[in-house]
């Protein structure tokens, strides 16, 4: 069955969209993106879910008059849609308290790091700053904290002497976009179980 409904929060070029485009499109997450919902008209994710034909919706955050205003169209929009799944997929405003308790646990997110190290913008360059030798990138439920959900998947990969931020964020992006839809499979077939922190993933 193809009837759960997924819809993605996105603010700019979408190459996580795209991964979950191609894995939602070819069976692999056993789900559909219902709408994509961008608070940037520029957003070039709308373009590629354009192009799969996939409903859009822009909320252009500069046109609300304050912050409860978008936040107000957008609670809306989300319970009118009423996924089973909010993906945040480069969506770079932090969710309202509001959305988040009415949508509680059916929020997540991509994040390139391995939290609780480097949460909040620029995760890649304050991972080179820091000096770590080990970084990636993590899946997590939305709390209403910045990146503090409980987390469902990670993955790591090495930081190499040469690297740039543009280098390491390129290298980590290879896996978001494996781990992504993954974690959005695992979501929609009901592995998850989440006590407290600690997010099991049911064995079959
Ligand atoms: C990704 O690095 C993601 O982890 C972060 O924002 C970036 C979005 O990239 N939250 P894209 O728009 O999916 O290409």
């Amino acid at each position: 069955m193809n009837d759960k409904q997924i819809v993605v929060l996105v603010s700019g070029r979408g190459t996580n969209l795209q991964a979950l485009i191609e894995t939602t499109q070819n069976g692999y997450i056993p789900g559909k993106i219902s709408l994509v919902v961008s608070d940037n008209p520029q957003a070039f994710a709308l373009e590629r879910a354009r192009r799969a034909s996939i409903p859009t919706l822009v909320l252009d955050y500069d046109s609300f008059p304050h912050k409860r205003a978008y936040e107000d169209a957008l609670l809306q929009v989300l319970e009118k849609e009423d996924p089973q799944l909010i993906c945040l997929a480069g969506y770079m405003r932090i969710v309202g308290k509001r959305i988040i308790m009415r949508f509680r646990e059916r929020i997540i997110n991509i994040h390139p790091s391995l939290l609780p190290a480097f949460p909040g913008l620029e995760a890649q360059k304050q991972a080179l700053e820091y000096g770590v030798k080990i970084s990636g990138c993590t899946v997590h439920l939305v709390d209403e904290g910045m990146d503090t959900g409980p987390i469902i998947l990670q993955a790591s990969c090495p930081v190499e002497d040469e690297d740039t931020v543009e280098s390491l964020s390129e290298r980590i992006l290879q896996y978001e976009h494996q781990i992504y839809p993954q974690a959005v499979k695992l979501f929609l077939e009901d592995k998850l179980n989440v006590i407290g922190r600690r997010v099991f993933i049911k064995k079959e």
